[in-house]
């Protein structure tokens, strides 16, 4: 039997890498296609080389675009692949368009979809990855949960409970799989950060698309490196109107290139404070008790606030989190999630294992 994954920006390759190598045994062929949503080196490149992810067998090189444009052109070149190679089951990761263009081509062409992540909930359709939740959900056969949450959400969608399984969180293998790699005192050096620091990420369109709030968020951003010294390492998303609006004129804010997963997580490790937008990043911090300030009216993480280290705010409030959470330090009293385990990966592999039987 072939199964077929499906990955393409930046978040799904954390997530796939432990499903991928659980589900190498013999008679199962995988095939890993590369939209192309994500073609920069230190946006899918270095992950590849990092993860020990086999590289993929084919790229379909869709780059940037519309929405519409975007999801039309992987579905494209997805309808060919899928209808040459007929696979036995497609596996998506996410909320990305590669994953909403991946679901529709093959429940069309009568190709069962596994979602790994489903259920995730924002109650917030002006954000494109809600409307590719629920959309991918409702098509897919195999329907895989980080958390308790996106059971409940799936069953109160109607969506029939043998479809659904809690299994954990892949992208926490991949963080607990690289534990001993993360190196801070070496990334700190590599970047002349003192002891204490901060550490960003910004690339939600409600936060980066507009330029009127974007002159918001960087006085925000300027408020918080006042306090300590920042590095953002800056997605390319938001790298036109952020700079424009003088992100880079702090001298305690540092803005890098994209990092690379082992990089980037070392960073986190380290730091005082994360502040970020990032859905994955708001988990990364909770696994490894980094208090984090999530700037965003809603999660579809909740976990990661019940649980973990994460809290809500506004860019009104940002600085003042900020200095309240570097009083406090890091939380004393924080849960991993149910089944963050390092084992989601595994317990995917035996399900589809099972229903390929
Ligand atoms: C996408 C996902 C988002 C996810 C994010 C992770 C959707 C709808 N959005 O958003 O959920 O959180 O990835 O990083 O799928 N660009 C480059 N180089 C690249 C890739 C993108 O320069 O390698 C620039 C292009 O100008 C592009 C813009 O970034 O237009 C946005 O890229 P796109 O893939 O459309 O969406 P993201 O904002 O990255
Ligand atoms: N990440 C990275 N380098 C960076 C920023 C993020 O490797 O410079 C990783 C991060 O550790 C996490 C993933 O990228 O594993 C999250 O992706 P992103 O924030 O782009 O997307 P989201 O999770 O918001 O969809």
């Amino acid at each position: 039997a072939v199964v077929l994954h499906v990955a393409g920006a930046r978040p799904n390759f954390p997530k796939a890498a432990p499903v991928i190598r659980a589900l190498d045994r013999p008679g199962l062929r995988q095939l890993l296609v590369h939209t192309g949503q994500h073609y920069d080196e230190r946006m899918s490149a270095v992950f590849f080389r990092q993860l020990r992810l086999p590289e993929p067998d084919i790229n379909l090189g869709v780059g940037s675009g519309s929405h519409a444009c975007q999801t039309a052109g992987i579905m494209a070149g997805l309808d060919e692949l899928m209808t040459a190679t007929r696979p036995a089951l497609t596996v998506v990761y996410g909320d990305v368009n590669s994953a909403l263009a991946a679901a529709l081509v093959a429940t069309k062409l009568g190709i069962p979809v596994a979602h790994v992540e489903a259920g995730l909930r924002s109650f917030d359709r002006s954000m494109p990855e809600e409307i590719n939740r629920i959309v991918v959900d409702h098509l897919s056969d195999l329907l895989l949960a980080t958390s308790a949450d996106a059971v409940a959400h799936l069953g109160n969608e109607g969506i029939a409970a043998d479809k659904i399984h809690f299994v954990g969180n892949p992208m926490i293998d991949t963080l607990l799989d690289n534990l001993d790699r993360f190196d801070v005192a070496g990334i700190r050096a590599a970047l002349s950060l003192p002891d204490r620091y901060i550490v960003a990420t910004l690339h939600r369109p409600a936060n980066v698309d507009d330029p009127a709030g974007v002159i918001d968020l960087v006085k925000a951003m300027h408020a918080v490196a006042d306090q300590l010294p920042v590095v953002l390492p800056l997605h390319p998303r938001g790298r036109h109107h952020l700079e424009n609006a003088g992100l880079h004129s702090h001298r305690a804010l540092r803005v890098v290139e994209p990092l690379g997963y082992i990089e980037f997580v070392s960073l986190v490790r380290g730091a005082a404070v994360v502040v970020t937008d990032s859905g994955g990043v708001q988990e990364e911090a909770t696994m490894l008790g980094v208090p984090c300030l999530t700037l965003r009216p809603n999660t579809e993480r909740p976990v990661t606030i019940t649980h973990g280290t994460n809290r809500l705010v506004t860019r009104a409030a940002l600085a003042e989190a900020v200095a309240t959470t570097l009083d406090a330090g890091r939380p004393a009293t924080w849960r991993t999630p149910p089944l963050w385990d390092g084992k989601a990966g595994e317990r995917i592999a035996e399900i589809i294992a099972g229903v390929l039987r």
